[in-house]
């Protein structure tokens, strides 16, 4: 099995390759859509996620896309099942397996995520019905006095046991601690709250036997808070978020696919491309690309608007971001490509 899954994390992060998270929750993409005025049903979130996965040449820039458990389950409108249509174009399909968040009781301002009862018998489940990989997000957030390490703890103690049973079970976790950018914090913060987390999941991973080889890390990036007066260049976020993972991921680890968590998509791909370029100065062990939700999908989204007659508009503008993408996880992106393409 091991061997299977260390194939399956290289795929994932293949040079020039990077992962499509499209797996928001109902209650996230309603309120996606319902800015930009789309009837949020079952219906419409298939024919939306549908009109994704179809984009003509996604394959080139994309490895695999993790689903949510509604899509996972859907067909698509010829009838054939969602992960079936991925691996047939031979992007992998993944899936969301934690239930989201609960605060932490006595620690204000702090969540853990929910979902380790059952998720054995659920890993199975969605292993037979095609995915691959999967994906746990824990949520740590800055302000006045937090991240606390009560909070770094329990998050990074479930990331480790979700993270063992889905090796077990035939998938390749994601592990995802994500620090947020809400705040008006510097970089800095974001930087010492992010090697904490890291510190923490990575303590955790090795007491719970985790296969580094067999999984993939998805953390966020070093930023300066959204409400920060001073956002931090590529330049700096690069050197930031290297720091810190230099200084807590080790070697072994396949793969480091970021969040994209709230940034622009072309400020996430100017930042990224310098992540890149930094990390080839350095020679730092790892590939680092994109597992993007909101910087792939908010120009497609905008585009489509539940409109069939927008599909192949709305397809272009997915396919340019993740070339984009595909080209900031070699180095090779250039702002300039933003006004020629
Ligand atoms: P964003 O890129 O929008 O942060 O989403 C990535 C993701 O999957 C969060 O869990």
């Amino acid at each position: 099995m091991s061997d299977e899954l260390a194939q399956i994390a290289a795929r994932m992060v293949a040079p020039g390759k990077g992962l499509l998270a499209a797996d928001e929750s109902t209650g996230t993409i309603e309120k996606r859509f319902k800015k930009l005025g789309i009837e949020c049903t079952e219906e419409s979130r298939r024919d939306y996620r549908e009109m994704l996965f179809t984009a003509p040449e996604l394959e080139k820039y994309i490895s695999g896309v993790i689903l949510y458990d509604e899509t996972i389950r859907q067909r698509a409108s010829d009838g054939k099942p969602i992960p079936e249509l991925l691996a047939e174009r031979g992007i992998i399909p993944g899936i969301k397996v934690d239930k989201g968040l609960v605060d932490l009781p006595f620690f204000p301002g702090e969540r853990f995520t929910q979902g380790l009862d059952g998720l054995a018998g659920r890993l199975d489940e969605y292993r037979r019905m095609g995915a691959r990989f999967a994906k746990w997000r824990g949520v740590i957030a800055i302000g006045e006095g937090i991240p606390t390490s009560q909070c770094l703890r329990a998050n990074a103690e479930s990331l480790a046991r979700y993270a063992g049973l889905c090796q077990v079970h035939g998938l390749v976790p994601i592990v995802e601690p994500e620090v947020l950018m809400d705040g008006a914090h510097d970089i800095k913060t974001c930087r010492w709250a992010t090697e904490a987390a890291l510190h923490e999941v990575f303590d955790a991973l090795t007491r719970y036997r985790v296969g580094f080889k067999d999984m993939i890390l998805k953390p966020n990036m070093a930023l300066s808070g959204a409400d920060c007066p001073r956002q931090a260049p590529p330049e700096e976020v690069a050197e930031m978020t290297l720091a810190c993972l230099r200084r807590t991921v080790p070697v072994a680890v396949t793969g480091i696919a970021f969040l994209s968590g709230g940034q622009s998509d072309t400020v996430a791909s100017a930042n990224l491309n310098a992540i890149n370029v930094k990390a080839q100065a350095l020679k730092t062990p790892w590939t680092l690309t994109f597992s993007f939700s909101r910087a792939l999908q908010a120009s497609p989204m905008a585009i489509w608007r539940g409109q069939a007659e927008n599909k192949t508009a709305a397809q272009q503008a997915l396919i340019r971001r993740a070339r984009f993408n595909g080209a900031a996880a070699l180095g090779q992106y250039d702002p300039e490509m933003e006004q020629a393409a």
